[in-house]
């Protein structure tokens, strides 16, 4: 790696720029130069917070004045093209690490892919659980035997399949070395008109999911457990069984005498979000900018997954097995609801994510809690329970 410092911008200063700041902050080959968001509060808050000397309201005024050469996309899913598509064109930007999911659609995933290509950018997707240290350690052991040869993954999330079910079967991908998927097979449940940050999402789905060697994953979401988590994940093999988090793992083999925790050697910042898997996901995105091997979350990688979610509703949308590669370029799931396929019995649109929402916040009382002290995400949930209280 080279000596040179990499200018960063960021696109959305909402919840998870926090973490890239996080990570940021850990390394010293970058420079954090700009930040921009329509929103003058969250802009102000953040640059203000992180001592960032410029602030923008739009993407391109950022692009021509800051000239930064890595941009974090951290906005809602449906701007994650267009923002990465937008960005890809900025004279100066060598490299975009867009938040997940990556896109809802593959027509939208392979756009970004395509631009990024044709500007020579470097695109990755923030699916930062690949540099935790359970999942790296995981995937070592896999690849040394340790459950013979992976047979079946066990994966229950929650919060929408786009939302968490991206990180569990990046996940589950990454430990098993990124197999190809060959086949899908999907179930969706939606009598609510529930979304997640703005996007039209499921009341719980399942799916089937058939790799190449005969490997599967099974996906739950939704549904019965509530305590499971976007990094959790079992994979069972012909000569044992591995149960994984971003910061532990149990082994079960002929060796190991039952249960065992292993060790990871877990250091201070060592965390699903921000710190170290953030830092480490810049470094190797600087890597792969100076020409080094490409990013283990590459955009391309990532669309994979994108791929196996959309099949899964592909699948709900026609009562049938999906063969990949997908054909349907847009979201089966709005399709879906437009084809009059899922009945609505509970009127009334609801977001699932509505107390991250600027919308109706009241300025003045949110620059009063920032002054006191408090986090922009604790400051977000009093003043949406205030609006909750007042209706
Ligand atoms: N990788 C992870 O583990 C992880 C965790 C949480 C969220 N996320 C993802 O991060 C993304 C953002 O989520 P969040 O919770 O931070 O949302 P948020 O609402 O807290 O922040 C989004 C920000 O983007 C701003 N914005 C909207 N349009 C913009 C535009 N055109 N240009 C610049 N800024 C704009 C909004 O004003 C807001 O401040 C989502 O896609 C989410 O899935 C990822």
């Amino acid at each position: 790696m080279t000596n040179h410092k990499y200018k960063i911008g960021i696109v959305g200063c909402g919840g998870i720029a926090n973490a890239h700041m996080e990570g940021y902050n850990k390394i010293n080959n970058v420079e954090v130069v700009a930040a921009t968001d329509p929103v003058e509060m969250a802009r102000d808050g953040y640059i203000h917070d992180y001592n960032i000397p410029n602030g923008y309201e739009t993407i391109q005024e950022m692009l021509d004045d800051a000239q930064p050469e890595i941009v974090s996309v951290c906005v809602w899913h449906l701007l994650h093209d267009p923002v990465t598509v937008e960005v890809a064109k900025g004279k100066s930007v060598k490299g975009i690490i867009c938040e997940k999911p990556m896109a809802i659609g593959m027509g939208r995933a392979d756009r970004m892919v395509e631009a990024c290509e044709e500007n020579d950018v470097k695109l990755i997707i923030s699916h930062q659980r690949r540099f935790t240290p359970g999942w790296q350690k995981a995937r070592e052991l896999v690849q040394k035997g340790a459950i013979g040869i992976p047979l079946r993954a066990d994966l229950r999330v929650k919060d929408g399949l786009a939302n968490w079910g991206t990180h569990s079967i990046d996940g589950a991908r990454f430990v098993l070395d990124d197999p190809k998927a060959l086949w899908v097979m999907g179930s969706v449940e939606r009598n609510s008109e529930k979304h997640e940050r703005g996007t039209v999402i499921e009341d719980s789905c399942m799916g089937l999911i058939h790799f190449e060697g005969g490997l599967q994953f099974f996906i739950q979401s939704d549904l019965w457990d509530n305590n499971c988590d976007a990094g959790k994940f079992f994979i069972r093999g012909t000569e044992g069984m591995i149960h994984i988090t971003e910061t532990k793992v149990k082994l079960f083999n002929a060796s190991t005498g039952g249960w065992e925790d292993v060790d990871l050697g877990l250091k201070d910042g060592d965390k699903a979000i921000g710190g170290n898997s953030n830092a480490a996901q810049t470094l190797e995105l600087i890597e792969w900018i100076e020409g080094g091997p490409e990013h283990r979350g590459s955009g391309r990688k990532a669309r994979d997954t994108v791929e196996i979610m959309m099949a899964i509703y592909e699948s709900a949308r026609f009562n049938k097995v999906i063969n990949l590669p997908l054909k349907e370029k847009e979201y089966p799931l709005e399709k879906m609801i437009e084809e009059g396929k899922l009945p609505i019995s509970i009127e009334g649109k609801y977001d699932i994510r509505g107390f991250i929402d600027w919308a109706n916040i009241d300025t003045e009382k949110y620059k009063n809690l920032r002054d006191d002290g408090l986090s922009h995400g604790e400051s977000m949930r009093i003043l949406h329970q205030e609006n909750r209280n007042k209706n």
